[in-house]
């Protein structure tokens, strides 16, 4: 794996130096975020130490024929734990830092692969959510739409009151991405002339794209993760080695020095 011309021997406080830089020199930033932003957030991550489907198949348990087949099984072992995790979990420094970025006019869209919302909840305005949602289910049957909030789950499968069962809003494995947030964005990834990559192992397609087209495009990829992923060297311009809450942090606070934003 190739360095980056730019990461050389570089600290890691020079390269957020120069990443503030060249965020506060865009004209427009867009992020594609990963379930790495949220694990600070106490949501595992699918890959690596300590990830989701370390323990269970995703094959199995993911897919949409795994959910047609048996919703019971799918629901008691992925569903029933996705949704207290994530019912517990608020928006990080990561979260708040993009947040912050957005409010300084630099940060226009996150295209986020993560089902937990807290890039909304932190005040993130222009969010797509490549892969759908976890915050509303709906009928197989009568296509009524409920907030998972108010699911309780005495009964597994939960059921609607038309007595069809409820499946996420998210999308499984097998399933097309939503068109709408397909072509937004691939449109976002070809118009920003910066793409923040942050906590993605940058491999399910096609969101895993989207740095590609922003890079065909002309603009720069900055990577924040704890670990290389398949863009390091070759697509990202740069990579800030870290957890993303500790690096987002850092970095919006020379961004908004270099604004002179009062602190
Ligand atoms: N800060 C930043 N990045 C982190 C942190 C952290 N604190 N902890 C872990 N990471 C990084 C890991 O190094 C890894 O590169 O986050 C990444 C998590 O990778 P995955 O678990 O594969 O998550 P993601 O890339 O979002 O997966 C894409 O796969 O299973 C599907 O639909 C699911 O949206 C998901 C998609």
């Amino acid at each position: 794996m190739i360095e980056s011309v730019e990461q050389g021997n570089k600290t890691m406080n020079d390269l957020i130096i120069k990443a503030a830089k060249d965020l506060a020199g865009a004209k427009s930033v867009a992020a594609l975020t990963g379930a790495g932003i949220s694990v600070e957030s106490g949501i595992p991550p699918f890959r690596g130490k300590g990830g989701i489907w370390e323990t269970i198949d995703p094959m199995e348990y993911a897919h949409i024929n795994a959910f047609m087949e048996n919703p019971e099984k799918v629901w008691n072992v992925l569903l029933r734990g996705l949704k207290e995790i994530i019912e517990q979990a608020k928006p990080n420094d990561a979260h708040k830092g993009l947040a912050k970025l957005e409010k300084l006019g630099i940060l226009k869209t996150i295209i986020t692969q993560n089902i937990d919302g807290l890039h909304q909840r932190a005040g993130n305005t222009d969010v797509i959510e490549f892969h759908g949602n976890f915050a509303w289910h709906r009928c197989l049957d009568c296509n009524k739409r409920c907030e998972t909030l108010k699911i309780d789950l005495k009964e597994i499968p939960p059921r609607c009151e038309c007595g069809g069962i409820l499946r996420p809003e998210f999308v499984f494995f097998g399933e097309a991405i939503p068109s709408y947030s397909l072509m937004r964005s691939q449109e976002v990834a070809s118009e920003c002339d910066i793409m923040l990559v942050v906590g993605t192992s940058a491999i399910v397609q096609p969101a895993a794209f989207m740095p590609m087209i922003a890079k065909e495009s002309g603009a720069k990829i900055i990577e924040v993760n704890p670990e290389k992923t398949p863009l390091t060297g070759r697509i990202s311009d740069y990579l800030l080695m870290g957890k993303a809450g500790q690096i987002i942090n850092k970095l919006t606070t020379e961004v908004e020095k270099l604004l002179e934003v009062p602190s």
